[in-house]
């Protein structure tokens, strides 16, 4: 008996973390859920936990749903635009708390002709589906936060292409590039950087179009891709 039961222990503690460990993941979603406000709740630290509608959402609206023809300020394609906000929050489309009863949340899965974005444009990934759902469920607050600017080590996996991810792939994607320019990958980068109008469009100089096309990127994100460019394009 004494034996099966030290055999036992390890099982059993084990079986317990996992068990508290998956109730904490999944714990019911807060209910308490106050009305947006509109002006940005802005902290200091990034909460791991917690998904920033200006540091995440916005640009992955923007670049998804508000391009030239669909749900930006001039084309709001079926009265719908997308490019800040207080717009996304005024279509009625999302319920703060409640991303499976907001159609804007229902739209990004659907198996039919609501699908959104609509080909020819790329459906959202899972992650970044994922991250909509989040923000929802946390209450589709105008929050944002900043972490500081490190622009120590750039790296090309680790910031450019995350932040190319969020704020310009959706517009310059292969199957539907704005301007007919593409940024798919590194080398299209490179391309960019190489012939200026990378820093030209991000710094919104004359002589290029302003990129991303409804706010400038942050100075810190400006930073990072001058440092990247100015390290000779570290592809790590
Ligand atoms: C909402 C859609 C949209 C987003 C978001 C967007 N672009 Fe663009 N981009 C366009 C369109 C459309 C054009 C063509 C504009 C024109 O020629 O006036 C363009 C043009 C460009 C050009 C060529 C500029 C020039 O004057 O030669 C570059 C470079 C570029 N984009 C890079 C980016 C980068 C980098 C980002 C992210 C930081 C970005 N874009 C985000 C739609 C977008």
């Amino acid at each position: 008996m004494k034996i099966i039961f030290s055999k036992c222990t390890p099982i059993i503690v084990t079986l317990i973390s996992v068990l508290t460990l998956s109730c904490t993941k999944y714990q019911i979603p807060d209910q308490r859920v106050t009305a947006p406000e509109f002006d940005p709740i802005s902290v200091s630290t990034c909460d791991p936990d917690t998904v920033y509608f200006q540091n995440a959402i916005l640009p992955l609206v923007v670049s998804s749903c508000a391009t030239t023809g669909c749900h930006d300020k001039t084309s709001h394609r079926d009265g719908i635009i997308l490019s800040d906000y207080a717009s996304i929050i005024s279509t009625g489309e999302i319920k703060p708390g409640d991303p499976n009863d907001s159609e804007f949340f229902e739209s990004l899965t659907d198996d039919g002709d609501d699908l959104m974005p609509p080909p020819p444009y790329s459906p959202l990934d899972s992650d970044q589906i994922q991250m909509i759902r989040q923000w929802i469920a946390q209450g589709a607050k105008n929050n944002a936060c900043s972490d500081g600017c490190d622009t120590t080590a750039v790296s090309f996996a680790g910031q450019i292409w995350p932040m190319m991810e969020s704020y310009c792939t959706g517009c310059h994607s292969a199957s539907a590039p704005g301007g007919g320019v593409v940024i798919a990958d590194y080398d299209d980068m490179v391309a960019l950087a190489e012939n200026g109008s990378l820093m030209g469009s991000i710094r919104w100089e004359s002589g290029y179009a302003k990129m991303p096309t409804n706010q400038q990127l942050s100075e810190c994100n400006i930073s990072l891709l001058q440092k990247w460019i100015n390290d000779g394009f570290p592809d790590n």
